[in-house]
């Protein structure tokens, strides 16, 4: 079960009295949903709640993507992409079919590159947006269709997937013109929250993922004491200059889960002048880069490690007859290096003055990967309200979308 404590944080029980009591404040307004975005809550209950109905069909559209097609498309951008890939690198091992991601850049090469490397393949397309408006996935899914429609002819509709809004927006009316099989986005679930709808456990399903222990992950942590203690302590850190947090991970294959978990922090909190500016590492990879600036840079950042307990291979240090100086690491697992790592890093970068915080998970599995986003879903809307922003909302987003498009029509 996941594991949250702040022992090498440098605040104490009486530091955060205070922030506590607004951190409870806080957790109170999303549970009585009657905080800023209220509207926007279907996410809170999901893990005990969800559509069971809308599961079976998502897995038998899994099954049949699975017997069809050697590679997925999936065409999205933002909420609408970077839980499925997080979720599926995160698993990485465990899948057992290619979903590639596209439409979540403007790119003339990555698409051709891509329109050609599936060129001899069998394919399903799984386009994704809420609004269904948005440009980088529109775009890219007019080159797709047409792709699909050149490849599969008046068959081509049978292998695209729609996953929208229920009622309105541009794919929504395409879907229904072309007879795509569609999923619903609920309307009360945002982009950056919606891993655990149609957004994400379609691609997750068709990677191979079990989609049950996925939402039992989720149902692991909903009372989980460490979402208030996280939200208040890194709250209590930033208002002591701190205004950097940096997820770190030793796994390099939660690369894409700190992506993932940058967008929803960003997102919510980045707004009103006001929010912790989401950073990542993977160490010990970025140890040898970035590593310089936190030990000894500007004094700004505080780190969030996810401590992965155990990997699914106890590899240990073989023995050697050539003297390379690692006698000493010999018969220890890699695991036991790996946490040397940890604990050293952790030691220098608390005395280097970066506070440290520890999530611990068992393995990389559908229940972990759960536990960390309902973890992470929650204690940001609790963050967010007791920064007093609007956590499910994205105005700044807007902006650069009216810039574009005045250009882009002139
Ligand atoms: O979290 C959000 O709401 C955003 O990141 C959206 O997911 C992103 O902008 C994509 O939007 P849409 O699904 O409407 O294409």
């Amino acid at each position: 079960m996941l594991k949250f404590s702040y022992g090498n944080s440098g605040l104490s029980e009486s530091n955060l009295e205070i922030t506590r009591q607004i951190a409870k404040k806080a957790e109170e307004k999303l549970v009585k949903r009657n905080g800023e975005g209220s509207e926007f809550l279907g996410w809170l209950d999901l893990p005990t709640d969800y559509n069971k109905k809308e599961f079976e069909d998502i897995l038998n559209t899994a099954e049949k993507i699975k017997s069809e097609s050697e590679v997925l498309l999936v065409c999205g951008i933002g909420g609408s992409y970077l839980g499925a890939r997080a979720g599926i690198e995160f698993l990485n091992g465990t899948f057992d079919r290619q979903v590639l991601f596209v439409g979540n850049s403007i790119s003339a090469d990555y698409l051709n590159d891509l329109i050609e490397y599936v060129k001899d393949k069998e394919v399903s397309l799984n386009v994704i947006s809420k609004s269904g408006t948005t440009l980088e996935p529109a775009l890219a899914f007019r080159f797709l269709r047409q792709m699909m429609e050149e490849k599969y002819g008046d068959k081509a509709g049978d292998r695209i997937y729609a996953t929208t809004d229920a009622k309105k927006g541009v794919l929504k009316k395409l879907a229904e013109e072309k007879g795509y099989k569609t999923f619903i986005v609920p309307d009360d679930i945002g982009g950056r929250y919606s891993v655990l709808t149609p957004v994400g456990l379609l691609p997750l399903a068709v990677a191979g993922a079990d989609l049950y222990k996925l939402m039992q992950g989720a149902r692991n942590v909903m009372s989980n004491s460490g979402i208030l203690e996280y939200a208040c302590v890194r709250n209590k850190l930033a208002e002591g200059h701190k205004p950097i947090e940096v997820l770190v991970a030793f796994e390099p294959y939660l690369q894409m889960f700190t992506e993932w978990w940058k967008q929803l922090f960003g997102e919510s909190e980045g707004k009103d002048g006001k929010g912790i500016f989401p950073a990542s590492m993977i160490f010990s990879t970025d140890l040898h880069s970035l590593g310089q600036y936190m030990q000894d840079g500007r004094r700004l950042m505080f780190e969030t490690v996810i401590k992965v307990t155990n990997s699914h291979n106890k590899t240990e240090v073989p023995h050697s007859n050539i003297d390379d100086s690692l006698g000493f690491l010999e018969g220890k697992t890699i695991d036991l290096v790996q946490e040397g790592a940890r604990m050293g890093t952790e030691k220098a970068h608390v005395d280097g003055g970066v506070p440290n915080l520890l999530i611990e998970i068992d393995e990389r599995n559908e229940e972990t990967l759960g536990e960390l986003i309902y973890f992470f879903e929650k204690a940001c809307a609790i963050s967010g309200y007791m920064m007093g922003v609007n956590p499910f909302n994205q105005p700044g987003v807007e902006e650069y979308k009216r810039e574009m498009f005045e250009i882009l029509r002139r």
